[in-house]
């Protein structure tokens, strides 16, 4: 990496999955990490050496055009990005377009924004947080699964469209994270199927091969590999970390 440490932006980075992506690039991969949270939402908790933290909603494309300048003027390069911002509005059948403005067009506005500078660069690695939803159907959450699909898809044919360029693009697609997001979907279900939030948890575990919930850090971990260079040979590939579940 040329004696600099490597730059990378995560989305979405007061949930969960997105401060435990961030914890692991700045703590354990070295990287100066640019964790962006939805104003007016969580910010991010976590603290590291070469962290720092800016409020950015991924529907405003003049916001998010004006961040990738921002860490350019700052570091003179974007090795990675990955887009992590999500929503999930379970049963709300009035959430398509939410749910692809975030899920979809965020990734899609920020991709195109550090394509430039990456292809400059002749390197850098994107990552996308779909879901599991993008494969498995899942009753009442039409709208986010195929939000999720969508873009796997965008994944596949940015690293088909940037392969040239050195510039990698890949999709992780995690199963039921325990997360905010899950627990929200489980209250949501468990109030229609009339059983508790526990129950709709245990529910969720059970789908899984190992009968448990994935931790954040397993996401993360997935995400650290695919921008490292031993996934060097991996693009447009979209890897699930489920834990063998096949089914919600
Ligand atoms: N938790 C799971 O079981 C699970 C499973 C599969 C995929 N995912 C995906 O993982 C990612 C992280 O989810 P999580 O479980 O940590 O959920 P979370 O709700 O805890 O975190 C999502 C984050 O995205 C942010 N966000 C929402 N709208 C935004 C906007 N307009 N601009 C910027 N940020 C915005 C939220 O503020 C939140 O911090 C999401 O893309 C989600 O779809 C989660």
């Amino acid at each position: 990496m040329s004696g600099h440490a490597p730059v990378a932006i995560v989305t979405g980075a007061g949930g969960a999955i997105g401060g435990a992506i961030c914890r692991t690039l700045a703590n354990r991969s070295g990287h100066l990490v640019v964790a962006t949270f939805r104003p007016g939402g969580n910010a991010p908790t976590v603290a590291a050496p070469g962290l720092t933290v800016q409020p950015l909603d991924v529907r405003d494309g003049g916001a998010v055009a004006e961040l990738v300048d921002r860490v350019m003027r700052e570091h003179g390069r974007i090795d990675v990005l990955v887009n992590n911002a999500g929503v999930c509005r379970w049963g709300d059948p009035d959430a398509w377009r939410h749910t692809f403005d975030v899920n979809l067009f965020g990734a899609v506005e920020l991709s195109h924004a550090v394509t430039a500078p990456m292809r400059r660069r002749g390197a850098g690695s994107i990552v996308n947080i779909s879901s599991q939803a993008a494969r498995v159907p899942e009753r009442g959450n039409a709208a986010y699964c195929a939000a999720k699909a969508a873009l796997v898809m965008f994944t596949r044919v940015c690293a088909l469209e940037l392969a040239d360029s050195g510039v990698r693009v890949n999709a992780v697609s995690p199963g039921p994270v325990d997360t905010a997001m899950l627990r929200r979907s489980a209250r949501t279900a468990a109030q229609a199927a009339g059983c508790t939030e526990a129950e709709v948890l245990a529910g969720y575990a059970a789908s899984t091969a190992a009968r448990r919930l994935l931790a954040p850090e397993e996401i993360a971990a997935a995400v650290e590999f695919l921008i490292s260079d031993a996934a060097s040979g991996i693009t447009g590939a979209d890897i699930p970390v489920t834990l063998g579940a096949t089914t919600w």
